[in-house]
């Protein structure tokens, strides 16, 4: 909302500011403008450019309005994508700006610029096939920090990811989950347990998403989106994604095309503790 009253008045300005500029100039002119079509091309000329700096000024190109903090489960990540976890707990997916991919081809991901975090790095946004590796953050960078740092507040490799873990650790899904008596279990839950669990207690409208074993009444949870503003507040998904298509990620770890979609309302929640993953 605030960006939208912040165009909207930079428009204004932008609008003023040119006819100021026409009636001095012609102020100034006045004395060259021996005929009247010279007269007319001065005044043509600075609508022109009044314009032109008006849209440039109104819409940055490609500037994102929300972000989707994207975390997963990686019980059941590696269910389908057979790697072996060791992450009991919720990891990092990425941080996704909700316009742009791969803004800025020549701005290459280099790892010492977050040495400072990379201990946090291997912990919470974990490559979850190559644990040791960098070439996760390498190809969320490339694809999503790159349109990420057209906001002053992203616009370094070392501010992205740092914000990512920020907003991670601040979220804590697996104690809100927990306080709600939501653990991974052998037992199912309902879909509104879990759902129920995050609207209490973020108030905003998050996105889950699951996976579905083939002939099993039952899905599995394995990813969930919690949606921000520009200014790092919550916000639902549902209405950041309402104009755009977050749904088109087709990500790194996604690359097999696995069944991963919204999560249904009326079926049984498996949320897989570290053994019992039924194979897909
Ligand atoms: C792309 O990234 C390079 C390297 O950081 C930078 O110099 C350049 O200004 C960026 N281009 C745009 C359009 O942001
Ligand atoms: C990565 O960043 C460091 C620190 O700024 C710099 O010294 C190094 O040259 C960079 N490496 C590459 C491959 O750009």
């Amino acid at each position: 909302m605030r960006l939208w009253v912040s165009r909207g008045f930079i428009h204004v300005t932008s609008l003023f500011f040119p006819s100021y500029a026409i009636a001095s100039l012609l102020t100034t002119e006045r004395k060259h403008c021996v005929t009247m079509k010279s007269c007319a091309l001065v005044v043509l000329l600075c609508l022109g450019y009044g314009m032109m700096t008006s849209s440039f000024r109104a819409a940055p190109p490609h500037m994102w309005r929300n972000l989707i903090l994207t975390h997963h489960w990686p019980n059941t990540f590696c269910s389908e994508e057979h790697c072996h976890s060791t992450f009991d707990y919720w990891t990092l997916h990425g941080l996704w700006p909700d316009v742009g991919q791969e803004c800025n081809s020549s701005w290459h991901f280099n790892v010492t610029l977050i040495q400072d975090i990379l201990p946090d790095m291997f912990k919470s946004w974990p490559d979850l096939k190559k644990p040791t590796s960098s070439e996760f953050w390498k190809y969320e960078w490339q694809k999503h920090g790159t349109c990420a740092a057209k906001a002053e507040s992203l616009n370094s490799q070392l501010k992205y990811f740092g914000k990512a873990l920020e907003l991670y650790h601040k979220l804590d899904l697996d104690g809100v989950l927990k306080r709600a008596d939501v653990v991974p279990s052998e037992t199912l839950y309902t879909f509104d347990q879990i759902e129920g669990a995050l609207h209490n207690f973020y108030n905003v409208e998050p996105k889950i998403q699951c996976n579905f074993p083939k002939g099993k009444n039952m899905q599995l949870l394995g990813q969930i989106e919690i949606c921000f503003n520009s200014e790092f507040q919550l916000e639902d998904c549902v209405h950041a994604d309402r104009d755009n298509h977050i749904d088109n990620h087709i990500d790194f770890l996604n690359v097999k095309g696995t069944g991963l979609r919204v999560c249904e309302p009326s079926t049984p929640v498996y949320y897989p503790p570290m053994k019992g993953i039924p194979s897909m």
